[in-house]
């Protein structure tokens, strides 16, 4: 008398714990925001969101920018900000960023950086 009925709840039970573990990795990976190439939308939606929490120097322009090596200003390949992104090594403990923001960083840098 028992054994069906234990059966009958596990067959309830997988399909369940199966969708919301499914339910709960796609909410999480189309988290897909910038798409234009200007300073101001890679900061509202990338940095500021993602990586500030780490990097404080990332709040402001001249932090990014100046003197080192996350921006080489017109050269994405030198640039770590573009480099980490792509390889997926950054935002540490994050998804990687989405083709459309790892673009909007590339063609940003290429564009000479510029504070717009
Ligand atoms: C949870 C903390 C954390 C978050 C969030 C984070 N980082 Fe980092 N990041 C680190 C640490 C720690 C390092 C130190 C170097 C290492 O271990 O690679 C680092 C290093 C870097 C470096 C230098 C890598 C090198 O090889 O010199 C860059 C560039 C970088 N992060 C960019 C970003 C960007 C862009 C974001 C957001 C998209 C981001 N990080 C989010 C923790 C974080």
């Amino acid at each position: 008398m028992k054994t069906p009925a234990l059966l009958i709840i596990f067959l309830i039970l997988i399909p369940i714990l199966l969708s919301s573990c499914l339910g709960t990795s796609s909410s999480s990976s189309t988290d897909c925001a910038s798409t234009s190439n200007s300073y101001s939308s890679i900061q509202t939606n990338i940095l500021t969101p993602k990586c500030i929490s780490c990097h404080s120097t990332f709040s402001t322009y001249a932090g990014l920018t100046a003197g080192s090596s996350y921006v080489v200003s017109g050269n994405s390949a030198q640039s770590g900000l573009y480099t980490v992104t792509n390889s997926g090594q950054m935002p540490r403990g994050g998804s990687k960023l989405c083709a459309t923001d790892i673009a909007a960083i590339k063609g940003w840098i290429d564009d000479k950086a510029p504070n717009n």
